[in-house]
């Protein structure tokens, strides 16, 4: 299904030309969304390069590292926006039941290949490490999106390097609407606003280091948005749409706002939730997405109010508070924009139709050594075991186990492919101190493709399998243990 090609350097210079052609006209405006334009939806085409690139983060140096960069084709339509000052890559902007074409290069000088989390595809454009591309050469993908409007994102999956890649800057967001989400009139343009949250650590010359501890992972000494350190959105005096990622390696954050603003969750990983809901703080963890209101309708100008990660208790170098980013409001607009009750609604699943509601898959995470096992295993090309089948669209019940008794640690599940629902959630006394310091911030409404397991916990999600037959993955989401092998395959069969 995929193709090899030698990489054409004449191409690259004709991206070169089009991208300096934007930068006069519609490159700066392209910044904001300029809200959902009428002439979509439709198709979406582009050239997707992953090269060496290098970015003021801090001051003084600039920071060398790596960079998606994107044009589209054959005319700019805004399907690309550009996140200015930024390593990571342009935002894709695709719509429900259309198709996405990507001419994707690795320039890198490693072998690499890109996967769309969140998105239901087929197996061959699922970004497999099987086919991961040298560097040099292309892969064309051309799939339908599915999924239904919501925030996804790309980044690179190569067998052991997927961390590297995208701590050395390859990320992007993936964002898809869809016509229920349009009748919705939801804050867009300038209102609507992806924050990718990330960590490093810098040398005296402003360079990336990575160095992950061996078990749990890389905890960077400054926290990252949108490419950016002591990040400060200028903010005016309305309600914003934040779409907020967590690009981390490892980290995982317990998201408020320092004055006491409520985090109003309007969607997670899947899309839209059927209603906004209030938490008094939201855990993120790698992979995880999550949609917020901000109402800032009711701040004086002048203030800063910071997004912070709170304190919590956790082993696994994890829970050290710390400040993310800063709003500032320095301006006031008046005209009141109602909050949306009601947003969308999609048929939930029943656990009662499940194929296998009294003997559901089970998938321990536990160690061996120094690894990580999921289902009792490491990471294999080809591997997959019995309880790694189902047939296609098929409604199962798959619960994840972390009760093991030697570095417990907490671990993002993800799997490829599909927005499953969660059912419920168990913790052993043992762990259910730590576990009180987070457990309001966990979010089991909407659908979801990445969760947190906290130690001692047991989680079990209701699965339907996707359309498409072949093989997906499934693995924890801190990068590190990802690469360590912590991932597994899983085989839909027809
Ligand atoms: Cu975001 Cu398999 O990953
Ligand atoms: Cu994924
Ligand atoms: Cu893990």
């Amino acid at each position: 299904m995929f193709q090899f090609s030698l990489y054409l350097h004449k191409c690259l210079i004709s991206v070169a030309t089009v991208v300096v052609s934007f930068g006069i006209s519609g490159f700066a405006q392209a910044q904001f969304w300029n809200g959902l334009p009428s002439d979509l939806p439709r198709d979406v085409s582009i050239d997707l390069v992953q090269a060496p690139s290098s970015n003021q983060i801090l001051s003084g140096n600039a920071t060398t590292g790596l960079s998606y960069t994107g044009t589209e084709l054959p005319v700019n339509t805004g399907a690309l926006v550009p996140i200015r000052n930024s390593y990571l890559g342009p935002t894709i902007r695709a719509w429900q039941g259309y198709n996405l074409s990507v001419h994707f290069v690795n320039q890198i000088g490693a072998p690499s290949i890109t996967h769309w989390h969140g998105l239901d595809v087929p197996a061959s454009m699922d970004g497999h490490p099987e086919a991961a591309i040298p560097s040099g050469s292309v892969f064309n993908y051309s799939f339908k999106v599915l999924n239904r409007a919501g925030t996804y994102w790309y980044h690179p999956h190569p067998d052991m390097a997927t961390a590297t890649q995208v701590y050395a800057g390859l990320a992007g967001f993936l964002i898809v609407h869809d016509r229920a989400e349009q009748k919705l009139n939801l804050p867009s343009g300038q209102f609507d606003v992806p924050l990718c949250i990330q960590d490093a650590t810098f040398d005296s010359g402003n360079q990336r280091i990575y160095n992950p501890s061996m078990m749990p992972g890389f905890f960077g000494s400054t926290i990252l948005v949108n490419g950016q350190a002591n990040y400060i959105h200028s903010s005016v005096t309305k309600v914003y749409r934040l779409r907020l990622l967590n690009g981390s390696v490892s980290r995982i954050y317990k998201l408020a706002f320092s004055d006491g603003t409520p985090m109003v969750a309007i969607g997670t990983d899947g899309g839209l939730l059927d209603k906004p809901k209030t938490y008094p703080y939201i855990i993120l963890s790698p992979g995880e997405r999550v949609e917020v209101w901000a109402d800032f309708r009711n701040k004086t100008v002048g203030s800063q109010i910071t997004l912070q990660s709170l304190a919590f208790s956790s082993n696994g170098g994890q829970g050290a508070a710390v400040n993310i980013m800063k709003f500032a409001i320095n301006r006031a607009v008046s005209g009141a924009r109602r909050f949306a009750e009601d947003l969308t609604n999609r048929e939930p699943y029943r656990l009662i139709d499940a194929i296998n509601i009294n003997n559901p898959k089970i998938y321990a995470i536990t160690t061996s050594g120094m690894d990580f096992l999921l289902n009792g295993g490491l990471f294999g090309m080809n591997t997959v075991a019995p309880n790694e089948i189902a047939k296609i669209n098929t409604l199962e019940v798959i619960s994840v186990t972390n009760t093991g008794t030697s570095m417990v640690m907490p671990h993002p599940i993800h799997f490829h492919g599909r927005q499953f629902q969660m059912l419920d959630r168990t913790v052993l006394p043992a762990n259910l101190a730590s576990w009180n310091t987070i457990k309001d911030g966990l979010m089991m409404t909407g659908w979801k493709d990445t969760f947190l397991i906290m130690p001692g916990e047991t989680v079990r999600i209701l699965v339907r399998h996707g359309n498409y037959p072949g093989k997906f993955m499934y693995h924890c989401h801190n990068l590190h243990h990802e690469d360590m092998g912590m991932m597994r395959n899983f085989r839909l069969d027809p």
